[in-house]
């Protein structure tokens, strides 16, 4: 079968498509899945780059990827059909999912064996022609609920501003912030994604063609937010502190952000940490359905441009999802 893996840290073009690759037996509790599309996250290049806390234990030669949709094709031997129909994961049945935080495993392959805590169905109504956006959906899903709930605690009546409104994590956020009841959503983000921020209901903020720091100085009546979420951290963690009304707090995305600058002037600060589990994935089942969070895929890339895919994460302006077409 087809997959891509890496046997050295290094640039995208240690990635490489083998042919050849055998299909993989599932452990016990694990299902096996025939890959259609796989998501693209950043911590995809910062594993194969080993900038990651994820590549430190990593054994090599490694897969790639962390999410993806398809369809169950076999099941391990605690998996029999009754225990499969209970988790709605018979074979035929259409999944997304992501390894879990301590599975270092690839997705980016034609079949793969993961655990079936790690999976929920796609409800049947959903086209194929919808399977990318599934595909991207788990791992930005489980971070923006883990960002607004377990991390931010976002109440009623805040105001918040998040940088990265449209890119991957952001396109949830937004959605989710006013869920949790907040009144004034700002959003960053380049003037091209300004539509899109707003579609999804927060006031863009266009850092290309604005001071972002006075726009949120006027929006706010000089007040400031009570809340940051930082998607992308770089340049503006810094100038965010300035931001945040009395007693705000932030939250800072990327894993190795540093939160020292808040945490000695007394500024709440934390980085979120996913918590898989089935009750979040169906909960972001139930809210694409809905269509209350309406993600979008911005490009869907063949197996054998994963370099240029990498490429593209790196450089930080993904507007919502890259996907990587498997067997779709
Ligand atoms: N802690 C965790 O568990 C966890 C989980 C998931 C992701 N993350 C991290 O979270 C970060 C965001 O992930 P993602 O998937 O959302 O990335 P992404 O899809 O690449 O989106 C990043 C966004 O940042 C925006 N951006 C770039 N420069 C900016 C600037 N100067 N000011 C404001 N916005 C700017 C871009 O929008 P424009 O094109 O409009 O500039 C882009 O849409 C990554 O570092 C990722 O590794 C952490």
């Amino acid at each position: 079968m087809r997959e891509i893996r890496f046997d050295r840290f290094g640039s995208p073009d240690v990635l490489t498509l083998h042919t050849d690759a055998p299909v993989p037996e599932p452990a016990p509790d694990e299902v096996l899945v025939r890959v259609a599309f796989a998501g693209l996250n950043p911590l995809d290049f910062k594993i194969r780059d080993g900038s990651s806390g994820r590549a430190e234990d990593l054994e090599l030669p490694a897969g790639t990827g962390r999410e993806m949709a398809g369809t169950v094709i076999g099941a391990g031997s605690d998996l029999d059909e009754a225990e499969l129909g209970s988790r709605g994961l018979t074979v035929g049945t259409r999944v997304f999912g992501m390894r879990a935080p301590g599975d270092g495993r690839g997705v980016a392959a034609e079949v793969i064996a993961i655990s079936a805590d790690d999976l929920a169905p796609i409800p049947g109504e959903i086209p194929d022609e919808d399977l990318p956006r599934w595909a991207g959906l788990s791992l930005v899903g489980l971070t923006a609920i883990a960002t607004v709930r377990d991390t931010a605690g976002i109440e009623e009546g805040e105001t918040v501003l998040i940088h990265g409104g449209a890119g991957g994590v952001g396109q949830l956020l937004i959605p989710m912030v006013l869920e949790a009841g907040a009144t004034t959503v700002l959003a960053t983000g380049r003037s091209a994604n300004a539509e899109r921020i707003r579609e999804l209901g927060a006031i863009p903020i266009a850092y290309d063609t604005t001071d972002w720091v006075q726009e949120v100085q006027h929006l706010t009546d000089g007040r400031g937010v009570d809340v940051v979420l930082d998607t992308h951290y770089h340049s503006t963690f810094l100038p965010s502190l300035d931001q945040l009304a009395g007693g705000g707090r932030i939250v800072a995305l990327p894993s190795l952000a540093d939160l020292s600058p808040a945490l000695q002037r007394g500024i709440e600060a934390r980085i979120p940490a996913i918590v898989p589990g089935r009750d979040r994935l169906d909960r972001l089942a139930q809210g694409i359905r809905a269509g209350r969070y309406p993600l979008e895929v911005s490009e869907v890339l063949p197996m054998d441009e994963i370099a240029q895919a990498h490429h593209r994460l790196a450089e930080g302006h993904t507007r919502g999802k890259l996907v990587l077409e498997i067997s779709g």
